[in-house]
């Protein structure tokens, strides 16, 4: 039973919550979100965010974690429960397995196809791509089944592989937190980091003129990232960019973070302890990340094309179709391992994220309803299957998109409000403080209770209210109109906010379109209401769990509310 459990060492628990948070995030999606950002123009936003936003929430999460812990609580609703006492709490903390399952339904398929790359990539299955321009996108064709206009999706050997890789995910997870979890964040996330530190190296030390194919200094790309520019501190879609791609890659909000911590003693650290994790993160994604994927791609390809491919906050496009083929300058010995290293790491990067996504569906399973550990984890791969399946069979902008944008992006910031609420209002700041202050071998600055009372959850209604209402004209456009009454024309919703989402604002019209395109747009719309409705249904499911769980624990005399 889990309530047994513990981690066998802090440098395994260390190492696992840093595995939880660096991921695909810090090597695909930072560096792409910088670009889009208008590079330097990021980091400042990104670090104040860290400060106020995401140290804070690591430690509300690890100090939430902890104390449910001691309770017998391993998942997000009897955590929110045994601090937020009021019966609807433990509903609130469906969020924390709700956003883990969605989140894993795509996140494994991408899992899978970093898998794909790292073994083609060794065999030297890339090779081809030096001549052929085409090569590796149609590899990626291929293994995904995507065609354009088309809703459905199919490849036999892409299904084979995800369901590999889901198997593989449920076998570690079935050898408990010390002998799987802990054992593969110890083996995988060192080998990232060299793997990391390889590329990076060998990445800056590229020479236009000397290597072959190389128009620019790697170090254009390196300033891009780091240069900062003050002027962005006045945009307001900077920093609700920063506060996403801070929640994404700490991995808050999602409630993997509560479930680890909760197999902690009671007076285990964790301030020290979450700010190593949080610091770790922090180095794979800002150096690690900040290293590889643009300064190769600029060398290569120059700035101009790399901020057009990097447009939609994305490097998926750079780092699965272009990069297999940038590595074959390096001759083909060096560009097989060159792959297999960019996708081994991603790789090991993402499956240390998606086994804590796994880990509080099975707590939860395990405390709540008596099962195995073996039985939690193949009844966590069970559950995956209704929702990873469309994921796999149609196209990324319906299932895949959607969960992305709801459960991914959109959830994680109403569930860390919520949980701001919880901690320093509900329990109250001073219960809360003292609780997290219980074993700190690292003295927090005593300005982080009023950080953590005031200005992160006012910070994060702020995005929220932001992320509800984004207009399509930028927030500073609309704020410049109401103080000089200018009009700004006809008001729209932004494709990623959300009444823009729920109104598809990011899907053309199809009324604009030829006859096979609107019929492709049409059906789009349709598989986005299915999925939504699977949403509502993952969430109703999940509650209805915890109201049986409860129940059963009234009638058993053990809950109060
Ligand atoms: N934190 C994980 C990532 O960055 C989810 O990918």
């Amino acid at each position: 039973m889990s309530g047994k459990e513990r981690w066998a060492s802090r440098m395994g628990l260390v190492l696992a919550m840093a595995g939880n948070a660096v991921g695909l995030g810090n090597f695909l999606r930072f560096p792409a979100q910088a670009a889009k950002n208008g590079g330097g123009a990021f980091l400042i936003p990104y670090f104040v965010a860290l400060v106020v936003l995401g140290l804070p929430l690591m430690w509300i999460e690890w100090t939430m974690g902890r104390y449910g812990g001691r309770f017998g609580h391993h998942s997000a609703p009897g955590v929110f429960d045994s601090m937020g006492k009021r019966w609807f709490w433990k509903y609130i903390g469906v969020f924390g397995l709700w956003c883990n399952l969605l989140i894993a339904s795509y996140y494994l398929y991408i899992e899978s196809w970093t898998m794909a790359y790292a073994g083609y990539s060794l065999w030297g299955g890339f090779a081809p791509a030096a001549t052929d321009p085409k090569f590796v996108a149609n590899f990626f064709s291929s293994m995904t089944g995507q065609v354009d206009n088309q809703l459905f999706a199919f490849s036999s050997w892409g299904m084979v592989l995800f369901a590999v890789c889901i198997s593989f995910n449920v076998w570690i997870l079935s050898k408990g937190l010390a002998k799987g979890i802990e054992i593969v964040s110890k083996i995988g996330m060192p080998l990232l980091i060299v793997f990391a530190m390889f590329l990076a190296i060998r990445g800056i030390l590229l020479a236009p003129g000397v290597d072959p194919g190389v128009i620019e200094h790697p170090a254009v790309g390196l300033n891009f990232v780091w240069q900062p520019k003050y002027d962005s501190l006045w945009d307001p879609s900077v920093w609700l960019a920063a506060a996403g791609q801070i929640f994404f890659t700490l991995s808050i909000g999602m409630g993997s973070i509560h479930c680890y911590a909760s197999y902690l003693r009671e007076k285990d650290d964790i301030t020290l302890t979450g700010a190593g994790a949080a610091w770790t993160n922090e180095f794979c994604e800002v150096i690690l990340g900040g290293t590889i994927l643009l300064p190769i791609a600029v060398a290569y390809l120059g700035l101009t094309a790399v901020t057009a491919m990097t447009a939609g906050g994305s490097g998926f496009g750079l780092g699965f179709m272009v990069f297999p083929q940038l590595f074959q300058h390096w001759g083909p010995g060096l560009a097989n391992a060159a792959g297999f290293m960019w996708f081994g790491l991603l790789f090991f990067a993402a499956i240390t994220s998606s086994l804590a996504m796994g880990q509080p569906i099975m707590a939860f399973l395990q405390t709540e309803f008596g099962f195995t550990r073996r039985g939690s984890a193949i009844t966590f791969g069970a559950m995956l299957l209704p929702l990873s399946l469309p994921v796999a069979l149609t196209h990324e902008n319906a299932f895949f998109g959607d969960f992305d944008f709801w459960a991914g992006t959109f959830a994680l910031v109403v569930f860390a409000f919520l949980e701001t609420l919880c901690f320093g209002w509900v329990f109250g700041i001073n219960n809360s403080w003292r609780e997290m202050m219980t074993g700190a071998e690292l003295k927090v600055p005593t300005i982080f209770r009023f950080v953590i009372k005031y200005v992160t959850p006012t910070l994060l209604f702020l995005i929220l209210i932001g992320f509800i209402f984004k207009p399509k004209q930028e927030w500073g456009t609309v704020a410049k109109s109401l103080f000089t009454g200018q009009s700004i024309g006809t008001w729209e919703w932004a494709g990623d906010g959300m009444i823009g989402k729920l109104q598809h604002a990011d899907l053309p019209d199809p009324a604009t379109l030829g006859p096979i395109e609107a019929e492709f747009q049409k059906n789009l719309r349709t598989a986005r209401t299915v999925d939504r409705l699977m949403m509502i249904g993952a969430f109703a499911g999940f509650s209805y769990l915890v109201h049986r769980s409860w129940k059963r624990r009234r009638a058993e005399g053990k809950v109060a509310s």
